[in-house]
């Protein structure tokens, strides 16, 4: 008896380790470049058009440059830019070596790199590894035959006895995720659309294509990448039938392929052979990957350095296929959201991407808030969450100027081809047309794409010619140049929190504890560093919303978006900032 007991004491030591060096991670101060600063996301299509030809381009990104530097902005997220047939707005990618002229030209990205660090912001490259476009050379050598070089660089199938595709999985974008390639004669697989073919990653000399790619970013100075659809490159081995999930007995790819076993291992791979001798950072996006997994995929062992999560943004879409069902959602769930995407990243040392919007999501002020929400109100206190959690914020260019959704009457009127295909499931699942659109009016990508808004003049100072999107019919009111002299704009809260932010290391530094979680109104929390400590208030509704004001002791208030400080009461929408030292 007592010899097991013996046994049990190097156990407990290899437990007490454990525990005191996962304390160890979350107390360690973060002290990457990448940690301190403010990310911000331009859709290159959509910035900023230096030629008049209705499309946003790199010389007009690097005409703008002051203006992120003064946001306080530190990185530069810019969607894809490389030569693409733009079936997906450039995420189908031609040539990973070289710029779309509609964006301009190599010399121009050295421009942009180099003017961007004068400023202090680096440049962060979208990869998308995934897939490429059916028109890269890489695919279109793969679709010619099946004993050349390139033939196992995609994933091809032979199509079943009947003729038909080798399993029932539907695209992201709506309709078979399998193409049937006639040169070839075998089908192949795309996660998103025909044109947008997956890479085999299990496939070495894929792996070194694509490490490859990356270096040649390295060597250009970028500062990091966005890893595209990351959680979809390792399909299940059979590649097997899903359970129907629509009327027409497919399966969402999504629940099929997302974070499959394995996956790790290609990306361990993939980052050991990138990530050496220099500073880059690596965020992934990782639709798919749950709270729990995050231990995995970000911190001491993890493959990236911080990973977008998607709890919090399809809180209200249960099926990411199907925009007319939504659920509707408390705000005790959305912190428990955050709250999970928090502690489980701490756990292993890891860092959180914190991100209300992207080019694929809704506007926040229309996702998140009540029809009846004052815009300005909302937009400031989403803004507050957003810039005050533990994380680098990424926002998405317009975000800051309080950009809502756009709603259109007419589905031709939308650009995006997953708009379109969602409008068109909507219909075959048996929706009204009135239906499907005010499921487009929600959850269109296009919503986040419309032309950046710079001023009152004709296309908001977007553009001298046609613009590829109509800016939305706001501009007069919502743009850069009004929001600047206004000193009560989202604009200028923005700016007030960055500099915040940037002044007190308690935003960067400090542990983050959720309070009042029952709460139905209210988003609070703290963060805490030895000498300090940080107390945020946020009223997600549109009425006023009491509290407990004992958190506050000793404290001092540092913003507020009413300027009110009525310790134990928030107004509607308002957002309150205090400091305890
Ligand atoms: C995710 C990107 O953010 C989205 O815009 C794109 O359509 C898909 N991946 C496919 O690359």
């Amino acid at each position: 008896m007592k010899h097991k007991k013996l046994y049990l004491i190097p156990l407990l030591l290899i437990f007490v380790l454990i525990s005191t060096s996962c304390c160890a991670f979350a107390e360690a101060k973060p002290d990457a470049w990448w940690q301190k600063t403010i990310a911000y996301e331009i859709y290159v299509k959509s910035f900023k058009d230096s030629d008049g030809d209705g499309i946003g381009d790199l010389r007009g990104i690097i005409s703008e440059l002051d203006y992120l530097r003064d946001l306080g902005v530190g990185v530069v997220w810019l969607t894809p830019c490389y030569a693409s047939p733009q079936a997906d707005n450039g995420y189908d990618i031609a040539d990973y070596y070289s710029i779309d002229p509609a964006y301009g030209t190599m010399e121009d990205m050295d421009t942009l790199v180099a003017e961007a660090g004068r400023r202090g912001i680096r440049i962060v490259m979208d990869l998308v590894f995934n897939h490429t476009s059916n028109q890269n050379p890489w695919f279109l050598e793969s679709r010619s035959g099946q004993d050349l070089e390139k033939s196992d660089w995609y994933i091809w199938m032979d199509a079943k006895e009947d003729g038909s595709a080798p399993n029932n999985w539907r695209s992201i974008f709506g309709g078979s995720a399998w193409t049937f390639d006639e040169t070839r004669g075998q089908y192949y697989l795309h996660t998103f659309l025909p044109e947008q073919p997956d890479l085999n990653w299990e496939n070495p000399e894929v792996q070194n294509a694509l490490i490859d790619v990356a270096k040649f970013w390295i060597e250009k100075g970028v500062g990091g990448f966005r890893m595209d659809a990351i959680a979809y490159i390792k399909k299940p081995s059979g590649f097997p039938d899903g359970e129907p999930d629509a009327a027409d007995g497919t399966c969402g790819i999504h629940g099929m392929t997302a974070n499959t076993p394995g996956i790790l291992d290609l990306l361990h791979t993939f980052r050991d052979a990138v990530q050496t001798d220099t500073d880059i950072f690596m965020v992934g996006e990782t639709n798919g990957v749950s709270a729990e997994d995050l231990p995995l995929w970000v911190g001491e062992n993890g493959v990236f350095d911080m990973v977008f999560e998607f709890g919090h943004v399809l809180i209200d879409l249960p099926d990411e296929m199907n925009w007319c069902k939504t659920r509707p959602w408390t705000l005790p769930e959305l912190k428990q959201i955050f709250t999970a995407s928090q502690e489980k990243t701490l756990l292993t040392g890891g860092w959180v991407a914190m991100f209300l919007e992207n080019h694929d999501q809704p506007r926040s002020i229309s996702h998140f808030l009540p029809e009846n929400a004052d815009r300005t109100a909302g937009g400031k206190m989403l803004a507050t969450l957003l810039l005050t959690m533990r994380g680098t914020p990424f926002i998405m260019q317009g975000e800051e100027l309080g950009f809502v959704n756009v709603a259109w009457d007419d589905i031709g009127q939308y650009n995006d081809v997953s708009t379109r295909n969602h409008y068109a499931f909507a219909i075959k699942e048996g929706y009204t047309e009135a239906e499907a659109l005010s499921g487009v009016h929600r959850f269109a990508r296009d919503s986040s794409r419309t032309p950046m808004q710079w001023d009152t003049s004709a296309n908001a100072g977007f553009t001298a010619g046609t613009p590829w999107l109509p800016v939305h019919d706001d501009y007069e009111t919502v743009n850069v140049a009004s929001e600047r002299d206004d000193p009560a704009s989202v604009l200028n809260w923005y700016c007030s929190l960055a500099k915040l932010r940037a002044n007190e290391p308690v935003f960067t530094e400090g542990n983050y504890t959720e309070i009042f979680h029952d709460d139905e109104k209210i988003f609070a929390f703290s963060r805490e560093t030895e000498d300090t400590k940080a107390v945020i208030l946020i009223n997600f509704s549109t009425e006023t919303a009491s509290y407990d004001p004992a958190c506050l002791e000793g404290a001092e208030l540092v913003l507020s978006i009413s300027g009110q400080d009525d310790r134990g009461m928030l107004m509607p929408l308002d957002a309150a900032v205090y400091l305890i030292r």
